[in-house]
């Protein structure tokens, strides 16, 4: 049976492949959404992030899928970027967001659940006061590794001064800040490779500051990111199967990885240092065998030919009362007639949107391979 036999598409208005987002016409991001249904200015300011499997460039393609659905309330149980959590949060739902790495849920409770906290002049002076106390577990670890051993000072500087810092949401702000600027100040936004490649150096000013000048710049861009949608939202970090909502959520959207066809999908893999840096390496196992000292991989049934098909209708199951909507891509396994098959089993109605894609991810010779359908299966 082929995937058109069994599945019926609905059509929405195509964007062009390559939107450019700030040509929608756009509001007072300040001001909210002060046009109903339309896409809500506000996702202007999300910082992105160069995040495997981000759906950034896609969030005009699924806020014009779900925006006529009834839901005031939504989770993202597998949030990434928070991309996606940012679009609910911006388009004034109650907000839910979870994610196995911690980097993930500190970027969603920095600009998500965050209900309008700053980092305020003050903190950023008390982040950057020098303290002989501080320790260097980063610079011991990461020197020849990554990035300029003051580079690597300066994060366990901020590390450590971080719990001098009295609110959770302060604390995040300055985390997220560190995270972007290390993926901006890193060649490819990956930590797959040591050293500074020399063929990277092509005079990009992302690759020409420091750490501590990327991090000033980053601070302002979450400050400016953060607002209050008058919604208590939430931001949790655990595997999905262990997660639950305090209370009922109305729709539940779901952009899980899904089993690699030659690439290998890992994102601890590539964000290791990421992950480290969330929360100091506090309980997390470094293989120091490994020559970029990688964090052990937390298991996920959704990267697996053998374990996936029993985790997506565990997962539907689990979200059956909730309107289902997945992300799910044409290089995917299982394939849609598949997944379709599945989520009729607790849906009486699944829709399938369909909108061509192409990921940013890989070098020119993987381009090809990352030009995809991207669709939308919806139950309810
Ligand atoms: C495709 S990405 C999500 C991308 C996100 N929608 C965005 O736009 O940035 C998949 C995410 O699922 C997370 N993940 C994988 N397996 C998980 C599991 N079993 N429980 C919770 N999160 C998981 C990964 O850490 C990753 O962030």
């Amino acid at each position: 049976m082929t995937i058109t036999d069994s599945v019926t598409y609905k059509q929405t208005a195509e964007f062009g492949d390559d939107v450019d987002l700030v040509a929608e016409p756009v509001a007072d991001p300040r001001q909210g959404n002060l046009f109903g249904n339309s896409f809500p200015a506000r996702v202007n300011l999300y910082p992105q992030l160069r995040f495997m499997g981000s759906k950034f460039r896609l969030l005009h393609w699924i806020h014009n899928v779900i925006s006529d659905m009834p839901f005031k309330s939504a989770a993202d149980v597998f949030s990434g970027s928070g991309c996606v959590s940012y679009l609910f949060k911006a388009m004034g739902k109650k907000v839910s967001t979870n994610d196995f790495l911690n980097m993930c849920a500190t970027v969603s409770k920095a600009i998500v659940e965050n209900p309008g906290f700053v980092l305020s002049a003050k903190n950023i002076e008390i982040l950057l006061m020098p303290d002989r106390r501080r320790k260097h577990f980063i610079e011991k670890t990461f020197s020849g590794i990554f990035f300029s051993p003051e580079d690597l000072r300066f994060l366990d500087l901020v590390s450590w001064n971080l719990n001098k810092l009295g609110g959770e949401y302060e604390r995040a702000i300055a985390l997220a800040a560190m995270i972007r600027s290390c993926v901006k100040r890193q060649p490819r936004g990956v930590f797959t490779i040591a050293g500074d490649p020399e063929h990277y150096k092509d005079g990009r000013r992302d690759l020409l500051l420091s750490l501590r000048e990327h991090f000033l710049e980053q601070v302002k861009v979450f400050n400016d990111a953060v607002f209050d949608n008058g919604h208590k939202n939430i931001a949790c970090c655990g595997d999905v199967f262990d997660w639950s909502p305090v209370e009922p959520v109305d729709l539940v959207y779901m952009d899980p990885p899904y089993v690699p066809r030659a690439d290998d999908n890992c994102y601890m893999k590539r964000y290791h240092f990421l992950e480290g840096l969330s929360c100091y390496w506090v309980d997390k196992k470094i293989m120091h065998e490994t020559r970029v000292k990688k964090i052990e991989k937390p298991f996920t049934p959704f990267s697996y030919r053998k374990t996936a098909i029993k985790a997506f209708d565990d997962m539907f199951r689990k979200f059956r009362n909730s309107i289902l909507v997945l992300s799910y891509s044409s290089n995917g396994y299982p394939d849609l007639a598949e997944l379709h098959r599945i989520m009729k089993r607790y849906k009486g109605t699944v829709d399938v949107f369909k909108r061509a894609h192409r990921y940013h991810f890989g070098t020119h010779s993987t381009v090809k391979r990352s030009q995809v359908d991207e669709y939308l299966v919806v139950g309810y």
